[in-house]
């Protein structure tokens, strides 16, 4: 059998892992195969710097790389440049792709699954996504028979990492996240991960496949944790919570008029919910589906390894694709249901306040409430010396709402601060 060639495009901390297993793994994978896999050449930006991999394989020149004889090319350079013009050139040239790169994906997957429609080619990509964990494999095709409904999980290895050791140990935010990237969970550009870009992505990728709809990160409404204190952490033990990084991506409305909604943001957690317990770079997703119900998904969502074997997955599979002269189910975004702007979306809110400490405050404070159409769920106080902390938990609310009720809270005069706004998620409305 011919071998099938194979170009590695980047060997950073997942690339390493790929071109390592690819070594040590090779005559297995020729057998699961039917082919030997001959990886011709690796792309890196500096390749005097590598000394993990053999010294004539690397090459600074990626797009001649892409253009040479090769089968597959696999891409964990990230970002969108080079990254977009290297797997189109790619695609259109017929050779399959694999790549971990969820940024270029929730931004430009149209052109790329277009370019790999009218070629025949695989565009795989299950690293793109919660790391090791099968996820969008079940989605696209386990799931295929079924109607998804939700998608909830922790899909970002860096901030869950960041939070755990915030809540667990006290550490600090800027010293986890040192961590988090000497570990190699995080971004080239960290900020990608605590402001909430990689978990938004990834959610656009989860939506897309499970709604049968094209979402891309600018349809996913997006907070990062990079404003959750060490008192909001203290507020969400205190209502037996933790604060999560949540990807959330539903169906909602009636039939014949949904939407979908997507959206990521820093949530309390109740701690009996199963993602609560959810530590470290760990991630886990739940799936809500008609006839399936709820399945959850665990695993090592981010790192070398773990993503390396994620990749290697999908190379095996292009692999064989090629081997039998076919191709992988193909991307579907016939449903082509509107996306639902976040202030039509309803969830419950924690609002903690710093309020003066006197007779009526309470009722002028519920009185705001009231006239937006926020219900109260629940309410404590605690005095201090002439002002008191007041947290308010709402029962499920619009966004808009919730929003033009805190505007109006902070201009009332017995309010001195808002102190924080926070989604719970995980509990009935
Ligand atoms: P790194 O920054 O560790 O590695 C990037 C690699 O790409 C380096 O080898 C770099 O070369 C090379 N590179 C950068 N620019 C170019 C260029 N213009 N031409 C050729 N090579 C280039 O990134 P990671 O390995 O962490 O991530 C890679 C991809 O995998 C990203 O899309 C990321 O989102 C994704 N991913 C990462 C995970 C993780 O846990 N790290 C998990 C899941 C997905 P050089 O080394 O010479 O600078
Ligand atoms: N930076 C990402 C994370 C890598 O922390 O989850 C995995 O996609």
């Amino acid at each position: 059998m011919n071998p099938i060639k194979v170009a590695l495009l980047g060997c950073g901390t997942v690339g390493s892992e790929i071109a390592r297993l690819l070594d040590h793994h090779g005559e297995d994978l020729a057998a699961r195969i039917g082919a030997p896999v001959e990886l011709t050449g690796i792309a890196v930006r500096r390749p005097d710097r590598h000394r993990e991999v053999r010294a004539d394989l690397l090459t600074a020149d990626a797009a001649g790389l892409v253009a040479s004889d090769v089968d597959i090319v696999v891409e964990v350079i990230g970002g969108i440049e080079p990254a977009r013009t290297l797997l189109l050139d790619s695609l259109r040239a017929n050779k399959s792709v694999v790549t971990a790169n969820k940024a270029l994906l929730a931004e430009h997957g149209a052109d790329l699954y277009a370019a790999a429609d009218a070629s025949g080619a695989d565009l795989y990509f299950e690293a793109a996504v919660a790391g090791a964990i099968p996820l969008v494999r079940p989605l696209r095709e386990s799931l295929a028979g079924d109607r998804i409904t939700r998608v909830m999980g922790i899909v970002n290895g860096t901030t869950n990492y960041i939070l755990s050791e915030m809540d667990s140990t006290g550490a600090g935010y800027a010293e986890t996240l040192e961590e988090a990237s000497r570990l190699g969970y995080a971004e080239a550009d960290p900020t990608a991960d605590v402001d909430g870009y990689d978990a938004a992505s990834k959610a656009a990728i989860l939506a897309s496949i499970a709604f049968h709809t094209r979402v891309t990160a600018s349809d996913v409404h997006r907070e990062g944790i990079s404003s959750v204190t060490p008192s909001d952490i203290a507020a969400a033990r205190a209502l037996g919570c933790t604060i999560k990084l949540l990807a959330i991506c539903e169906r909602v409305g009636e039939p014949g008029e949904e939407h979908v909604s997507v959206r990521v943001h820093p949530a309390m957690l109740s701690k009996s919910h199963p993602l609560a317990s959810v530590g470290g770079a760990f991630n886990a997703v739940f799936v809500q589906a008609d006839a399936a119900g709820q399945l959850m998904f665990y695993g090592q969502g981010a790192g070398g390894a773990p993503t390396a074997s994620a990749v290697l997955g999908d190379l095996v599979a292009v692999a064989r694709n090629r081997v039998a002269g076919g191709r992988g189910p193909r991307e579907s975004a016939y449903a082509a249901l509107p996306v639902r702007p976040i202030g039509k979306v309803s969830t419950r809110y924690h609002i903690s306040l710093d309020v003066a400490d006197r007779a009526g405050v309470l009722a002028s404070v519920a009185e705001v409430f009231a006239k937006h159409d926020v219900s109260i769920a629940a309410v404590r106080q605690e005095g201090r010396v002439g002002d008191a902390s007041l947290v308010i938990v709402t029962h499920a609310a619009p966004d808009h709402a919730l929003q033009s009720t805190v505007d109006d809270v902070r201009q009332l005069a017995v309010v001195h601060d808002v102190v924080s706004v926070m989604r719970v998620e995980g509990e009935q409305s």
